[in-house]
């Protein structure tokens, strides 16, 4: 070996060699075709470094005994397990391998086993390979079209050094984000309600049945990709234009852990019986409920009382347009509070924020903004509804 380009040539065919080796040796284990290493094959570079590590050994120490060659490549090749493990940790906190398990091991980054494995390489490399592969050093800068293939391979390596290093940043940031996730009380709460608590929430909303897991990655995924973040306006756009309350991601599901307790009243789920514009009383309520709670984010209100005091806030529980409730419009706001006081510890948010609903109808003011705003909300929300409701009657009539 004269030169860094000899090196560098038995280095990358070692990687290659290695890659064949062990991803042989797990597909045979695995009873299937598996690509080893993380660089997503045909190269594993810990083998061209342990190549390189058993070929100075040799050169220092030429005219030693075999065996203390090996016990130092087995030495050497362990150090160098261990290094490469702990700069995986490091860098991506990805442990990569674990040899935890197996007999006389460092921290599961080295084991006796796998050093006992080095030493068997390094002795098949001294022993069997090493005339062949100056053979083939040789002839790769000799041959031109073995010298353009080899070209072709350290391009292909140093891409895949590129994009696996990229692509385990990425893993990094997904994990950090599920492990900050997994840490906040709300989420975990979310998870003991989707999975335990509230089955009658479950059968009442079936929507709510969607694979929590999958839904929580899928977030999880999503912020590890777009650090600009969640957009409240444009998700409570789409809930009022849409005209229906939305289960798709992670917001939504705290926004339900926000009303779970309302939800999961027989008396609050009895509003899906009430006729209210062109849905049902609950239909309706739910859409102001998540729409104000997402708008309440966006303007730093209190986003909880928006969610509860707007589930409530048509709470009167009767259909108006029966002919007993001539002054429904001036009236259900003051009859939804009474209701509400009498199943539910509202506070005083809450209270006005189901009182003042109606203003100007009603002569109560507002004394929240979080009133105010569930007040707007509905009002957009109402009239979308109404319009809905024209233009189906006008399709009824085209027909
Ligand atoms: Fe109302
Ligand atoms: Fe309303």
């Amino acid at each position: 070996m004269k030169g860094f380009l000899d090196w560098f040539v038995l280095f990358l065919v070692c990687s290659v060699l290695g890659w064949m080796l062990e991803s042989t040796y797990r597909s045979i284990l695995a009873k299937k075709p598996i690509d080893s290493g993380v660089l997503g094959g045909p190269f594993i570079p810990i083998y061209g470094f342990g190549a390189l590590l058993v070929e100075m050994v040799d050169t220092v120490f030429r005219y030693h005994h075999l065996g203390w060659k090996l016990a130092l490549c087995i030495i050497l090749c362990t150090t160098l397990e261990f290094l490469v493990s702990l700069f995986y940790e490091a860098a991506f906190h990805l442990r990569l391998w674990d040899y935890s398990k197996m007999v006389l091991n460092i921290h599961g980054r080295v084991c006796l086993l796998y050093s006992l494995f080095w030493g068997f390489l390094g002795f098949v490399y001294l022993e069997i390979l090493q005339s062949q592969l100056f053979w083939l050093v040789d002839i790769i800068q000799d041959v031109p079209i073995l010298g353009v293939i080899f070209i072709c391979f350290t391009v292909m390596f140093v891409i895949k050094v590129i994009s696996s290093f990229s692509r385990l940043g990425t893993l990094r940031a997904i994990k950090t984000t599920l492990l900050n996730q997994f840490d906040d009380p709300d989420i975990q709460h979310v998870l003991h309600m989707g999975f335990h608590d509230n089955r009658r929430i479950l059968v009442a909303f079936p929507n709510l049945i969607k694979s929590f897991v999958d839904v929580f990655l899928q977030e999880v995924n999503r912020r590890a990709h777009l650090p600009t973040g969640f957009f409240p306006f444009r998700k409570a756009g789409s809930i009022l234009f849409h005209g229906s309350p939305v289960y798709d991601d992670w917001e939504d599901w705290l926004f339900f852990l926000s009303i779970e307790d309302l939800l999961a009243n027989e008396i609050v789920q009895s509003m899906s019986n009430y006729r209210h514009h062109n849905g049902s009383a609950l239909e309706h309520a739910l859409v102001i409920s998540q729409a104000s709670w997402y708008l309440a984010e966006a303007f730093g209100l209190d986003k909880d009382a928006c969610a509860r005091g707007a589930l409530l806030h048509d709470f009167f529980l009767y259909d108006w347009r029966d002919e007993k409730h001539p002054h429904h419009a001036t009236t259900h706001a003051g009859i939804a509070l009474k209701n509400a006081h009498r199943y539910f510890n509202l506070d005083e948010m809450e209270k006005d924020i189901i009182l003042t609903h109606m203003w100007p109808l009603s002569d109560t003011f507002f004394k929240y903004r979080e009133s105010v705003l569930v007040s707007l909300v509905d009002k957009v929300g109402s009239t979308r509804d109404i319009f809905s409701m024209i233009s189906g009657v006008y399709e009824d009539i085209a027909k």
